[in-house]
């Protein structure tokens, strides 16, 4: 089994609490994945640490440093040739990619998003569930496309918004919801069993 795992590299850019649920499925002797490296765009992103103390690869690029979203994609890039990842996971990466970049990873390249997307692309997810008076919410994982928390759903899931909900219940919740099915769905893409539709 573990020579037809799939490489995956995960990017972040704070907690990491998506990877560390990753890193963890991925030591199950079945999973169809492993992790081969954790990428942050954050020098002091928490998830960079947690993913060091399971012995996973980490490097960091500082976006900032770069002049340019083509620069700085193209350091990220330097450092997946030599993890050699087949999937790109992201969980919890604050940074827009280019259409470029996005083309090229097309059907290999997944996120985790605080919503029942299509609903609520973009931050204040839980605020925006609370102001629009839901009686649902929930997570999604989907493949990535160049539109910003667009992109064909593999996976999702629902959490009913309850009397006194806030969106600190609701996040811890979801969060909960997250950890499950991030899992689940990354197995589906190493499997082959969800693939970009077309
Ligand atoms: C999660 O809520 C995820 O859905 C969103 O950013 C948050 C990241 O949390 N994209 P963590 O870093 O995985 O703990």
């Amino acid at each position: 089994m573990t020579e037809s795992r799939k490489r995956v590299a995960i990017l972040i850019s704070g907690r990491g609490s998506n990877m560390e649920a990753l890193i963890r499925a991925a030591r199950a002797p079945d999973y169809p994945a492993q992790i081969v490296g954790v990428f942050s765009n954050k020098p002091d992103a928490e998830g960079l640490r947690t993913a060091a103390s399971h012995g996973i690869a980490t490097a960091w690029r500082w976006h900032k440093d770069y002049p340019s979203r083509t620069g700085f994609e193209l350091a990220l890039s330097d450092v997946l040739r030599l993890w050699r990842p087949d999937i790109i996971a992201l969980a919890g990466f604050m940074r827009i990619l280019t259409p470029e970049f996005t083309e090229r990873w097309k059907g290999r390249m997944i996120n985790i998003h605080p919503s029942l997307l299509p609903l609520y692309r973009g931050l204040h997810t839980h605020e925006a569930v609370l102001a629009a008076g839901d009686k649902e919410h929930g997570c999604t994982v989907h493949f990535v496309s160049p539109g910003v928390d667009e992109g064909p759903t593999i996976l999702q899931a629902r959490i009913p918004v309850l009397p006194g909900d806030t969106p600190d219940t609701l996040a811890e919740r979801i969060l909960v919801e997250e950890h499950r099915i991030y899992p689940e769905a990354l197995a589906l893409v190493a499997r082959g069993a969800a693939t970009y539709p077309g």
